[in-house]
């Protein structure tokens, strides 16, 4: 494989790997999709490696003829030794982004996305991918998961570097963006009553959001769901506000 749009697969090692998921300014890219969208979102890649160049070559040259990378050969043991799952791993720098509440603060457009405490990163990862596939401006997230943890990065398959993604300790106040909470108890959402650049707020997978933040939210929106249906998946609810919005826009 060529290599442009990597840093040359020299600067960190397989061994490397390990070190780089404890590492703040690295992320660890697993599987192809990750690697894929990070490279064509502009990702530092610092090393990739597979035990199957071939068929990493057909894949891209199948799916993404755009992007090309350096990946390194090794041994299916040495693999094996550093990532459970997927045929290429990868280790890139995390993007610089300016601080968060520039983002909140700045009067936009474009809605931003905030999850509340988040569990699970599979759901993380598919809020983020369709929050890049949707056009946000950008996703916060709160509690303890790291956005950038490698099962979010594959949920999201690398579409973390497609738009500003954050772990914040709370919501900046104020600000000239609407804080609109997703809420199943909420009234009916309206796509066309969203004000541009609205701050959209959901809860975490169990319990919604907290009361805190209901409490200062502008409003409480519901997704309507068919009778004895109690709320969507975490994940789906972003699909489907997002979605409306980008469909009414
Ligand atoms: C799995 S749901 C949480 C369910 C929780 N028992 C509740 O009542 O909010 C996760 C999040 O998805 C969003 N959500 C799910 N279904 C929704 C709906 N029908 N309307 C608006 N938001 C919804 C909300 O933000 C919710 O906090």
């Amino acid at each position: 494989m060529t290599a442009s749009g990597c840093a040359g697969p020299a600067d960190v090692r397989l061994a490397d790997v390990a070190r780089a998921r404890r590492d703040g300014g690295l992320v660890v890219l697993e599987g192809f999709h990750a690697l894929k969208h990070a490279t064509r979102f502009g990702a530092e890649v610092l090393g990739a490696w597979t035990a199957d160049l071939e068929t990493l070559e057909a894949l891209r040259a199948r799916l993404a003829p755009d992007v090309s990378f350096a990946v390194e050969r090794v041994s299916a043991e040495e693999l094996a030794a550093v990532v459970s799952r997927g045929q290429v791993v990868a280790v890139a720098r995390r993007p610089r982004l300016p601080h968060p509440d520039v983002l909140v603060g700045a009067a936009a457009a474009t809605p931003l996305v905030l999850l509340e405490d988040p569990r699970h990163l599979g759901n993380l990862g598919a809020a983020v991918r369709v929050a890049a596939a949707a056009g946000a401006g950008g996703v916060l997230t709160t509690g303890p998961q790291d956005p950038w943890h490698p099962d979010a990065l594959r949920g999201a398959a690398g579409l973390h570097f497609a738009l500003p993604v954050y772990r914040v300790k709370a919501l900046p106040a104020g600000g000239p963006r609407s804080l609109l909470a997703l809420d199943p108890e909420g009234e009916r959402f309206d796509p066309r009553a969203v004000p541009p650049g609205a701050i959209l707020a959901f809860g975490t997978e169990r319990d919604g959001l907290t009361d805190a933040l209901l409490e200062r939210a502008d409003g409480r929106l519901a997704l309507p769901m068919a009778p004895g249906v109690s709320s969507l998946n975490l994940a789906t609810a972003v699909s489907a506000t997002l979605f409306a919005l980008r469909l009414a826009a």
